[in-house]
């Protein structure tokens, strides 16, 4: 998606500063246009040349020394695609919340028409001032996006909300904006990821191969089209994608409580995640002993959620399952859409090697209950989410799918 866009990245005075080098690397790398514009109080943290020298193009910094005759402020922002300011200081998103424009990055920020994001980057106290929180929450009210801050210790040593998000998190949600969709703007998307554990004793489980990937692309995909997403994901090895509520679970009884606290609230429900059909009758207080006779384990049959869902559907909300078989999908999948009420099934075989699980691409066939079958060719996860969504609205919207 970076691919010949033209990105504006501002760069403004937080110890992070370094980290924009790295953030304008990897743009160029996707193939991004990048121009730098550095505030005066970032030119304190790294030199102009490292990101001229990074990202190929003269570092923008000053509005009145330029004097070409041009409107730096305004002809750097009508080429642009996308405005990254990374990272932003409490000082910056302050100065823009009140409408200041003073140097030539918040001059530039007021002037933009396309889509901007701010990584914020600061000491926590200074994130969790309500002062600043409410500059965050104006800017959001007036379209503006936010990536970060996370969690964790910051350079000056303390912990909690306030470091620079990863850049490949960054990466993520400025790629997601260049697509440019809105359309599920404010609308509730309940997503389930991953596999589930159910516990045989305090050191063992039962699980399977889900890595939860497609799940997160799922999120992932709704966020960037402007959904509300909560993502319900049992234990991954996956980052929480950014400005998505994360509900974590462990086994498919908790996955069960958060899916049926959270669907009143919801207008789509996308269960991508591989829940376990049974779980061990008891699960052992203690380690099981090593013997030598056979084991026989008794398993009862969990809660199948996605039939809760079908039933429980109220009118205008979609319910998507996906169906992970070994053979061609196409059939099963059919039938757990009827079964289950289901307005889609998303079958998958998981014994190809391109598909499935722990893979990045899917090849996946949408079984619609009224008979029609689509296969799509193997492709990125993010975009089999991209597609899945696609029908979501044409259900939404009354269509007969596909
Ligand atoms: C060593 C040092 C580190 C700083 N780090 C941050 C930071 O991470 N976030 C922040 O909001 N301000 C930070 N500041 C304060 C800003 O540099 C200061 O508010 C400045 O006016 C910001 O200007 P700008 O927003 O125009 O770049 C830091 C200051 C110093 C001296």
């Amino acid at each position: 998606m970076l691919g010949g866009k033209k990105v504006i990245l501002g760069v403004t005075g937080s110890i992070a500063a370094y980290k924009a080098a790295d953030i304008a690397g990897q743009l160029v790398r996707h193939g991004a246009g990048v121009h730098v514009v550095m505030t005066r109080a970032a030119r304190e943290f790294v030199s102009p040349l490292t990101l001229e020298a990074i990202s190929g193009n003269r570092v923008h910094t000053e509005m009145f020394a330029e004097r070409s005759g041009a409107m730096v402020h305004l002809d750097l922002g009508r080429q642009a695609d996308l405005l990254i300011v990374a990272p932003a200081t409490a000082n910056l998103i302050g100065k823009v919340a009140a409408g200041l424009a003073d140097d030539l990055l918040t001059t530039l920020v007021l002037a933009f028409r396309s889509p901007v994001l701010f990584c914020p980057a600061m000491n926590p106290a200074m994130y969790a001032n309500p002062v600043v929180q409410r500059n965050v929450a104006a800017l959001r009210a007036a379209g503006y996006h936010f990536c970060g801050p996370e969690a964790g210790r910051v350079a000056c040593g303390e912990e909690g909300p306030g470091r620079l998000a990863a850049v490949e998190a960054i990466l993520d949600r400025a790629a997601g904006l260049l697509r440019g969709a809105d359309d599920l703007k404010g609308i509730g998307v309940l997503v389930t990821a991953g596999p589930t554990r159910e516990p045989l004793d305090p050191v063992r489980y039962l699980t399977n191969h889900s890595s939860g990937r497609m799940g997160y692309a799922v999120a992932r995909a709704a966020r960037d089209r402007g959904a509300r997403v909560i993502l319900v994901s049992g234990p991954t090895a996956l980052r929480a994608p950014d400005g998505v509520s994360l509900v974590s679970v462990t086994t498919a009884a908790q996955m069960f409580t958060a899916v049926s606290r959270h669907l009143p609230e919801s207008e789509v429900l996308i269960m991508a995640a591989a829940v376990a059909d049974y779980r061990p009758a008891t699960a052992a207080p203690e380690k099981i002993k090593k013997g030598d006779r056979p084991l026989t384990l008794e398993l009862v049959p969990n809660e199948d959620i996605l039939a809760y869902a079908g039933r429980s559907k109220k009118p205008g909300q979609v319910v998507i399952g996906f169906a992970a078989e070994t053979g061609d999908p196409g059939e099963r999948a059919l039938d757990k859409a009827r079964r289950k009420g289901a307005d889609l099934v998303v079958g998958n075989d998981v014994t190809r090697p391109d598909a499935g699980f722990d893979v990045e691409t899917n090849a996946v066939v949408f079984a619609f209950p009224d008979g029609q079958l689509l296969r799509l060719p193997k492709m990125d996860k993010y975009e089999v989410a991209w597609r899945l969504l696609d029908e979501v609205l044409r259900i939404r919207d009354g269509g007969a799918g596909a």
